[in-house]
């Protein structure tokens, strides 16, 4: 099978010295994407700015912000049949880009902040999706109730919640605490493991809904 993986932050520009990003190591999803590889599957690992070394054998597509991730994403859906998207995109970008470094004696700037394109929606929405469209939802509270209104408002097939109310657990850290929603309503817990283990449990998982789809 073919795998469509997004990992990491994005960068959103202020000027040529400063952004605005999330939270992200991009250890999850490329773990997800060795999990897959090692299985025997196709990746196509689309990758916000990490400092960590890409799976060998992942086709990997390196991006900075929301909307390069958007495009790389809508120009890599060729032949993909499972999409797991676990970006923690910038919800957020500034409405105008300066050109020049802003000077600290002008005083703190204000920054207009608009929207970035949301991607998982945006292949939610797609009339012929032929993939299985998993995202994650990264939660400090009503992990449940979060992930189920992305689930619907999204039109996943499956969100991967994520407890990141925990020392030493999702953002960074080695280890993960996972829980799979779907759309009837079920779910399946991924107890605390390191990320490989989870990785490793999610691919097959998600193969079997695939089959099922
Ligand atoms: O990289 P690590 O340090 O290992 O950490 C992993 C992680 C915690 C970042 C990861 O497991 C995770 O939970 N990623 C989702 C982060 C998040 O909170 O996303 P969100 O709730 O803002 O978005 C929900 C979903 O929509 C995600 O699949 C996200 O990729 C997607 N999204 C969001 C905004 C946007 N503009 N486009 C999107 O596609």
């Amino acid at each position: 099978m073919k795998f469509l993986i997004t990992a990491g932050p994005t960068r959103e520009a202020i000027d040529p010295v400063r952004f605005i990003s999330n939270r992200s190591s991009g250890k999850m999803g490329y773990a997800l994407a060795q999990a897959a590889l090692d299985a025997g599957h196709d990746v196509v690992l689309i990758s916000g700015p990490v400092a960590i070394t890409a799976p060998r054998g992942a086709h990997v597509v390196n991006v900075i912000s929301a909307d390069d991730m958007y495009d790389a994403v809508h120009a890599n859906l060729a032949g993909v049949d499972i999409a797991v998207l676990c970006a923690a995109v910038a919800d957020f970008k500034p409405a105008r880009y300066v050109e020049r470094k802003i000077k600290k004696r002008d005083g703190i700037p204000s920054i207009e902040l608009i929207s970035t394109r949301d991607i998982l929606a945006s292949l939610g929405a797609l009339s012929e999706k032929k993939f299985l469209l998993a995202g994650f939802a990264a939660e400090t509270n009503d992990l449940e109730k979060n992930a189920r209104i992305k689930l619907t408002k999204k039109q996943c097939d499956a969100i991967i919640g994520n407890n990141v109310s925990a020392p030493g657990l999702g953002f960074e850290s080695d280890e993960n605490e996972l829980t799979i929603f779907l759309p009837d309503q079920t779910s399946r817990v991924l107890p605390r493991a390191p990320k490989a283990e989870l990785a490793k449990s999610l691919v097959k998982i998600l193969c079997a809904l695939q089959q099922i789809s």
